[in-house]
């Protein structure tokens, strides 16, 4: 096990009707006015922007408001929020939705105090060193945002999807997670979600540092959770308690404990983020093609975790052929994506005819030669990979 420091300060606050508590948090952390950053109407519709509001002007906090994020969100609405933020004097940003709002106020938050643009910070210009603080109001399960210090922001002049990563500046302060909340997303969010988190633990439990058995633990119990609870939540919506477990495994998978003491990967990320660049598919989605294709490639060249992943996780009766377990347990793998009508090839996601040279180009100029951790991959590997997807 390698030497760590594990830093996660977000107070969570779990459970039935817990939104009515989002005004005392924020006065709690410090704010006096506040904006509430929000998607495409669900929480609109669903009138939880409204009870969220209440809760803040109840509390004597100022609200304005900026809505319209879009799932892979976007450069132009953060500079139109950094602008309204700084015109009204605003001290918090509340996200209430998924990763895209969250990574929306976290990008508002360290442009408002930054002199430059905003985008240093991601294309790792710049190294944040102040930012308002966030608070979150959580709707879907699925990015981890709500506990990492991470932001994935799409710049639009060139399609650019790139993550900024912090240890402490961008984690937010506060989250509020009420299970209540997701049993309006559609099926196919769900199944999304629960991918994306999957796909979180596998970055980090896909590594050949050795001795670390209760990062392992974690990681593998939580695995099994997210499949048994996911499918529970997938098959019934209203199911409170899969519900609730699959949203806490949802923040366990990304706040970073499930990297303790290891090198981590990240490859399937880097591969999955151009796609989603430049097709617009969910993250989650991508990541359902991207996955067992980049894990059938390494268990080739290095099958050990894959197959520990294959028989502690997936069930495979261990034999002693190494790779004919991985194989097994990626099939299996498959086959549990396909129960939650998740995507297996390109063309499942709408894209006919991809243009791999130019996803493994950009890949490779936006996060370097080679990549990955597990294996490290260069152009022949990633092109290789997105080509068995096809
Ligand atoms: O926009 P609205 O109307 O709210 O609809 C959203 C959106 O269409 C809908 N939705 C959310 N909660 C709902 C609901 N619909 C009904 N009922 C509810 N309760 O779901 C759709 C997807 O929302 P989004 O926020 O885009 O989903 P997600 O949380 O999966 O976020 C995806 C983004 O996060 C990034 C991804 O790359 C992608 O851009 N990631 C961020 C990470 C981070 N910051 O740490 C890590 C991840 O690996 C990921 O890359
Ligand atoms: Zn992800």
């Amino acid at each position: 096990m390698e030497n760590f420091t594990f830093w996660s300060p977000t107070k969570f606050v779990f459970g039935r009707d817990t939104e009515k508590q989002a005004g005392a948090l924020a006065v709690e952390f410090g704010a006096t006015k506040v904006m509430l950053v929000y998607g495409g109407g669900s929480a609109v519709r669903s009138g939880l922007l409204g009870r969220v509001r209440e809760s803040l002007e109840c509390r004597g906090i100022d609200c304005v408001e900026l809505g319209g994020v879009k799932p892979n969100p976007a450069d132009d609405l953060v500079y139109r929020g950094i602008d309204l933020a700084r015109h009204e004097g605003v001290d918090m940003l509340v996200a209430v939705g998924g990763g895209s709002a969250i990574d929306t106020a976290k990008a508002i938050a360290c442009g408002v105090p930054y002199e430059g643009d905003f985008w240093d910070f991601y294309c790792g210009k710049k190294v944040v060193e102040k930012a308002l603080p966030v608070g979150v109001v959580l709707t879907i399960p699925a990015a981890g945002s709500e506990g990492s210090g991470n932001s994935v922001i799409t710049r639009l002049d060139g399609l650019v999807k790139l993550s900024l990563r912090t240890e402490s500046a961008l984690r937010p302060r506060f989250a509020v997670m009420n299970p209540e909340l997701t049993f309006t997303l559609p099926p196919y969010q769900t199944a999304c979600g629960i991918t994306d988190m999957m796909a979180h633990i596998f970055e980090r439990y896909f590594t050949n540092t050795q001795a670390c058995e209760v990062t392992d633990s974690v990681a593998e119990g939580l695995l099994r959770t997210i499949m048994t609870q996911g499918k529970k939540a997938y098959d019934k919506p209203c199911d409170y308690d899969a519900r609730a477990n699959v949203m806490w495994a949802g923040t366990l998978a990304h706040n970073g404990i499930c990297g303790t003491g290891r090198r981590e990967d990240w490859a399937s990320h880097f591969m999955e983020h151009e796609i989603s660049a430049v097709y617009g598919v969910a993250h989650g989605a991508g990541l359902a093609v991207v996955l067992p294709a980049w894990m059938q490639f390494v268990a080739r060249r290095n099958p050990g975790k894959v197959a520990q992943f294959a028989r502690n996780v997936m069930g495979v009766e261990p034999t002693p052929d190494l790779l004919a377990d991985a194989l097994n347990g990626i099939t299996r793998l498959r086959e549990f994506f396909r129960s939650i009508g998740m995507p297996a090839t390109f063309g499942d996601m709408g894209i006919d005819s991809p243009d791999i040279d130019r996803l493994v180009e950009m890949l490779h100029l936006h996060k370097g030669n080679p990549i990955g951790g597990y294996e490290r991959l260069s152009p022949a590997d990633t092109h290789a990979i997105y080509t068995s997807m096809l």
